[in-house]
């Protein structure tokens, strides 16, 4: 089993979200999983230029770090997305990398993978920040077994609880693929990302060629 964990603060060795990223990456590996670690501030991501290339093509035009994080995502089990709350949202880095994702959404490539979210503010919000890092992957089409959040500003004594949450969640998030866990909400969000990405592709099928191949190929049409 492959979890792999993508952090999306600047801040390297000196970042708390990677702290938590990085707990509960050991957490998975407590439970027997391999695990990678990307560090989107060190990767060079370029903007998604709305070309939609990679509807047609299942490529990006761009040549740049994304392919060989795209690459190892497609082949893992479980994702771990950390991001710092920046201005009330994620980070521009790991923004710029879920812009690259738009195909992968239209084609649910995440159907059957697992993960959680985990964020750090200094004063607010870190919750809804791991909220819409969790939509993210549900509409992708996986599950997610939970999130770690932490306000540090207003919890300074609270970090150490933080890191044992994410610690144990990377176990959970082992557990529950090794159990093929649903959840019925979760469940019925893919639903009604299948109906509408099925109707999306098939309207667009002459123009988004390898994404109605790609349904076509998946048995989902
Ligand atoms: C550009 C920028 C924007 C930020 N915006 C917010 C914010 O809106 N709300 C907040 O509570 N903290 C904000 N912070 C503080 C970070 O969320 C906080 O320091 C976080 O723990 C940093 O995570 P890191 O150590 O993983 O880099 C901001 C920090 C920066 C640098």
């Amino acid at each position: 089993m492959k979890i792999i964990g993508i952090c999306a603060s600047p801040r390297g060795k000196k970042s708390s979200t990677m702290t938590l990223v990085k707990k509960g990456l050991l957490g998975a590996e407590n439970k027997g999983a391999k695990t990678v670690l990307y560090d989107l501030g060190k990767k060079r991501i370029k903007f998604c230029t709305g070309c939609n290339v990679c509807y047609k093509e299942g490529k990006c035009i761009h040549k740049d770090d994304f392919q060989e994080i795209f690459d190892d995502i497609l082949t893992c089990d479980g994702i771990i997305l950390g991001s710092p709350n920046y201005i009330n949202s994620v980070s521009a880095q790991m923004k710029v990398f879920l812009d690259r994702l738009a195909d992968s959404i239209h084609c649910q490539r995440f159907t059957g993978k697992y993960g959680f979210s985990v964020s750090t503010a200094g004063g607010s919000n870190s919750d809804s920040i791991c909220d819409y890092l969790n939509n993210t992957l549900h509409i992708l089409g996986a599950n997610t077994v939970g999130k770690v959040s932490i306000d540090i500003g207003p919890n300074p004594d609270g970090f150490s609880n933080a890191e044992e949450q994410a610690f144990s969640m990377g176990e959970d998030l082992v557990e529950a693929i090794n159990a093929k866990m649903t959840w019925p909400d979760q469940e019925n969000v893919h639903l009604e990302m299948k109906e509408r990405m099925k109707y999306l592709v098939t309207q667009n099928k002459d123009e988004w060629t390898h994404e109605y191949m790609h349904w076509k190929k998946q048995g989902w049409l």
